[in-house]
């Protein structure tokens, strides 16, 4: 089945259009990892999913309902949909508690304290500080923190826009294991943009590459990892992308 359906999407910012007639799909319970260089428009794609960036032309279909012209909240109440921006999305002078419970903020207040007992169970780190201020957190924290809010609604599908960056490998490490496990036990569709395609493409089923603000690959994320070209042409690392990763 298939979770998200892009089909024909041109969207940007004011006059400049970033994305180019793209379109693809992404399966229901599956990984899959958007690379590109940097300024492709892969943030502009998750925007366009998440309803904070709209498309001039094309659709947007998640789970069966076009949601092509829906406003974020309801793709986020109604759709289950929850994106983490690439600039950490925290509110700083709120406590963490605080923090999860806007997360939660479309939730029944009997289900929001049950979520954020679930959720503080799965990051203890968070759980430690709980009633700390989320601006005194480390960076790798906070990408935590604004993980674990996305999560408080148990959403569908979860759109992570470089969810790795300035985490330890320990942090991040656990942030990938945390991913497929959404992925394996709760059947959750993740769309990850990803520098750390090293990381990213072992635990994905699917990659796409997008260039210039068209989809310049599509395939399995074995093939994209184990492609010497893409590597060369659109990384610019010129090596195996599957090289040190514990596939
Ligand atoms: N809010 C905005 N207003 C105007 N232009 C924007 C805005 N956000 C992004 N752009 C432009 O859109 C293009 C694509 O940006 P986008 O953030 O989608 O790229 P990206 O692939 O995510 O890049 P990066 O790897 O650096 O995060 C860039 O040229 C950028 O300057
Ligand atoms: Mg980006």
């Amino acid at each position: 089945m298939t979770a998200i359906t892009l089909s024909h999407i041109t969207a940007g910012y004011g006059k400049a259009t970033v994305l180019h007639d793209v379109s693809l799909s992404v399966p229901s319970g599956s990984i899959t990892t958007i690379i590109g260089p940097n300024g492709s428009g892969k943030s502009t794609l998750l925007k366009v999913v998440a309803g904070t960036a709209r498309c001039s032309a094309g659709s947007v279909r998640v789970g069966g309902a076009d949601l092509t012209t829906a406003s974020e909240r309801s793709r986020i109440a109604e759709h289950g949909i929850a994106y983490v921006p690439q600039l950490s999305n925290v509110f700083g002078p709120l406590t963490i508690l605080e923090n999860l419970e806007i997360g939660g903020a479309t939730l029944s207040r009997r289900i929001r304290r049950q979520r954020i007992a679930e959720i503080l169970e799965i990051y203890p780190d968070l759980a430690h500080r709980a009633r700390a201020r989320a601006d005194s957190l480390s960076g790798g924290q906070r990408q935590m923190l604004a993980m674990a809010r996305a999560l408080m609604p148990s959403p569908r599908v979860l759109l992570l826009d470089e969810p790795s960056a300035g985490l330890s490998p320990k942090l991040l490490d656990d942030l990938f294991r945390n991913v497929r496990e959404l992925r394996d036990r709760r059947q959750v569709t993740v769309v990850l943009v990803e520098q750390n395609a090293h990381a990213a493409l072992p635990i994905s089923d699917h990659g796409i590459v997008l260039v210039s603000g068209e989809v310049a690959r599509d395939a399995t994320a074995h093939e994209i990892a184990h492609d010497p070209a893409i590597a060369e042409l659109y990384l610019g690392t010129g090596e195996n992308l599957a090289d040190g990763a514990n596939a």
